[in-house]
């Protein structure tokens, strides 16, 4: 296996990270290949915002429910889509940026979750280990406040990074024939369904999962649990609000 096949086949979440400190040196380098990543037109419509300071992780610490990793981690980053930075840029020149609109926020968030990624590959190639939260699209509202985003500006992700202090089992992953299509899309039967899901059904973890949740299944975990209907609904209306307020939806 080459390197970049053994970094991407052998990754894992890294939640737990040691004391050692991430220097400038490295991250800007990771920063710096992060940024090679595609973007729209060349336009790169998104920034990351670098939080190392204690008292601005336990800030947002909150904000990600407090997941421990947001004051654990050495480097908190938040990956947002911006069009505040080339719309100005535009009526600078007298331009006329069309982009206060859905589609606008879509393609920012697009750009910003690709250098995110390409940000996480980057840092687990050199050893470093790295977990999304998801957290960021539900308290958006908020983390606009606390790292004083202006409109235009929506933050879509964030990474926690550090080096790695566990080695955590891998988790599944569902076949690849379960993913990809030929030709056009071929619509699950019943029968695939139960095939596809049978194994994660399976596993021990599913079935401690579900006894630990006092339910019937694996996908009532999911449904019940972890991502509810109201949270979902709630959460939504949330960020569509943030939306109009950012100034994406005045088309
Ligand atoms: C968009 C996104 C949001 C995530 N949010 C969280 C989170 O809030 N907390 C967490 O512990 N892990 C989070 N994760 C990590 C996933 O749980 C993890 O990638 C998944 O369980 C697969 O595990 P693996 O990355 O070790 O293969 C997130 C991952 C993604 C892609």
């Amino acid at each position: 296996m080459n390197k970049i096949s053994e970094v991407l086949l052998n990754r894992r979440t890294i939640r737990k990270y040691s004391e050692e400190a991430v220097g400038d040196d490295i991250l800007n380098e990771l920063l710096t290949m992060a940024c090679r990543a595609s973007t729209t037109g060349n336009m790169q419509v998104y920034s990351i915002i670098i939080t190392r300071d204690d008292a601005m992780k336990r800030e947002l610490s909150p904000l990600h429910f407090n997941q421990k990793m947001v004051t654990e981690a050495k480097v908190v980053l938040t990956f947002c889509a911006d069009f505040n930075r080339f719309n100005k840029w535009c009526l600078l020149r007298k331009a006329d940026p069309g982009y206060d609109n859905f589609l606008s926020f879509i393609t920012a968030s697009i750009d910003a979750l690709l250098v995110a990624q390409t940000f996480c590959i980057a840092a687990e190639a050199k050893g470093l280990g790295i977990c999304y939260l998801g957290t960021t699209t539900y308290m958006a509202n908020k983390i606009i406040d606390v790292l004083k985003l202006p409109k235009g500006v929506v933050p879509v992700t964030t990474i926690t990074l550090g080096w790695t202090l566990e080695k955590p089992e891998q988790v599944d992953r569902l076949p690849l024939e379960a993913v990809i299509h030929y030709k056009t899309y071929s619509d699950y039967s019943i029968d695939r369904i139960e095939m596809i899901y049978r194994d994660k059904e399976e596993r021990s973890d599913s079935l401690q999962f579900v006894k630990e949740n006092s339910k019937e299944s694996l996908a009532q975990v999911f449904t019940d649990v972890r991502y509810k209907k109201a949270d979902n609904v709630y959460f939504s209306n949330v960020l569509l609000q943030v939306l109009k307020d950012q100034g994406f939806m005045n088309q």
